[in-house]
């Protein structure tokens, strides 16, 4: 009998994704099914998830705490899979305009516990077989805040599944007042400080911390970093006392999505070997944005949430004392509203060199991995990060801070590493604007040399292989690991 595995996410690509939880949530089961496993989603029913999946029909019909008129559970496949996918339709809670967590103007929904709570309630009743379909899972793999009451409520189950769950970020903590606490339907004793209780608020992250039989987080360098006080925020006191349950495992990428060679939402392809189509994405990336359309000026490119974490504003500080050097920078994203305002007004002070769009673009954050020479990630923390995987196989080299994932990813080209030929981009810390500075001279000064940027450099980012299959092997150990100590 294969392994049952009910993967709990709050976004999967492509029914749904704010970030690289999509992308994980997308890609990590399938990939466990392509190894034998089981593995089934289970997402709330956004409009973009009903709309995105074939064959969706009602399974069941349940009334849950916490449930708003009908809620139904719903099944349905994404186009060229097999895997069976749940969708809980409680349309006062999730059929909204807006993202998953937040309104379209930006801030949260004010009822994410109520919201979250009723989708842990609804999976808890899928993984224990509660809705008849004669599927009981074995084991029940949560991810983030969203999904952290799931282990919580199966800890009180008389006969339940082993729980997994995974940290993708352990700066959204999923906090709520009493109040909203009061609204779920929990035992009392949740709220205590071994339970879900954090400095008078209710957090669902611990929930996922204290109940789940292993914990997992995207990269081993973030799951010690994480046990300590500058990455911990108040929670590595209880992540060294769960020390030996907490591994990390890096994020693998869906090179169906995220590859060159055929990625389709590229106006060219290309490959190590011929890189013509890499000249022809940089055209019309330039193109794009206005800027002079010359193939040898280097183009610095960067991709992603517009907070603190990420280091817009280092970005944002450096560019303008770089001008001296002949570059262009093109960035995408869309965040908070000052750095929004400061990156657009740095665009409209040097057009000829800086341009800015704020959004979320699929088709635009792929081109940008292609038509760029060099990919800035200047994260302050980086649990795995995704975005600088993507650049090494599109021969953008990453410049990054050393930490988290971006530090088990990109080997520095030290002249050591360059000899050995294991480098592949560029590091920098600590997280300052003249770290960062001082990484951007050293990376275009590189960049004057092509035969060591592009031979020695861009060739052995390319030939990188950061396929799902190995950290999915990783996972169904930890699966039967968890079973085992049940
Ligand atoms: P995080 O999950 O912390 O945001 P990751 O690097 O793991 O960071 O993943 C980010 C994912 O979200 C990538 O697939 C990236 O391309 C995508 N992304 C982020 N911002 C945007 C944007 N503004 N437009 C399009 N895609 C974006
Ligand atoms: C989080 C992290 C990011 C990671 C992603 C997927 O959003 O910020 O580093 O790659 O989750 O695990």
């Amino acid at each position: 009998m294969p392994m049952k595995v009910l993967f709990v996410a709050s976004e999967a690509h492509p029914l749904a994704k704010t970030g690289g939880l999509g992308d994980v949530a997308g890609s990590l089961p399938l990939a466990l099914r392509a190894q034998g496993v089981d593995a089934r989603l289970i997402l709330p029913a956004y409009p973009s998830a009903k709309a995105g999946l074939l064959g969706l029909a009602e399974i069941a019909r349940i009334g849950v705490h916490g449930s708003v008129g009908t809620t139904r559970i719903l099944e349905g496949r994404l186009p060229d899979s097999d895997m069976p996918v749940y969708l809980v339709d409680a349309p006062h809670y999730f059929n909204r305009p807006g993202g998953p967590y937040s309104h379209p103007q930006g801030y949260d929904w004010p009822d994410n516990a109520q919201r979250f709570g009723l989708f842990a309630r609804v999976a808890v009743e899928v993984a224990q077989d509660r809705i008849g379909q004669d599927w009981r899972a074995d084991v029940v793999h949560a991810n983030d805040w969203q999904t952290g009451l799931v282990p919580a409520l199966l800890s009180l189950e008389a006969s339940r599944p082993a729980t997994v769950f995974t940290v993708h970020n352990l700066a959204y903590m999923g906090l709520f007042g009493w109040e909203a606490f009061q609204t779920l339907g929990l035992p009392d004793d949740f709220w205590s400080v071994d339970h879900l209780e954090f400095w008078a608020t209710m957090s669902f992250l611990k929930g996922g911390l204290v109940y789940s039989d292993w914990l997992t987080t995207v990269s081993p360098t973030y799951a010690w970093e994480i046990r300590t006080p500058a990455f911990g925020y108040g929670l590595e006191g209880l992540l060294n006392h769960r020390a030996d349950r907490l591994v990390g495992i890096l994020n693998g990428v869906d090179y169906a999505v995220w590859d060159p060679a055929v990625d389709t939402l590229l106006p060219a392809r290309y490959s190590a070997d011929d890189l013509s189509g890499k000249a022809e994405c940089k055209r019309a990336l330039q193109r794009h944005f206005n800027l002079a359309e010359n193939p040898d000026v280097p183009l610095l490119g960067s991709v992603g949430r517009m907070v603190e974490q990420k280091g817009g504003d280092l970005i944002a500080e450096v560019l303008p004392q770089l001008l001296h050097h002949d570059f262009q920078a093109v960035i995408l994203g869309s965040g908070e509203p000052g750095l929004q305002d400061t990156l657009r007004q740095l665009a409209v002070q040097y057009p000829s060199r800086i341009a800015v769009q704020i959004g979320y673009d699929e088709r635009l954050a792929h081109l940008i991995e292609a038509g760029s020479d060099m990919f800035l990630m200047p994260s302050r923390f980086e649990p795995c990060g995704l975005n600088q995987i993507y650049s090494l196989r599109y021969g953008t080299l990453p410049i990054v801070h050393r930490t988290g994932g971006l530090a088990d990813t990109v080997v520095d080209a030290s002249r050591a590493r360059i000899n050995d030929g294991t480098a592949n981009g560029f590091q920098f810390s600590p997280a300052t604007s003249t770290a960062l500075h001082a990484s951007i001279e050293r990376a275009l000064a590189m960049y004057a040399q092509p035969e060591v940027w592009r031979e020695t450099l861009m060739r052995r980012a390319m030939s990188a292989d950061f396929s799902w299959e190995h950290s999915a092997e990783q996972y169904i150990d930890l699966y039967r690991q968890a079973l085992g100590n049940l």
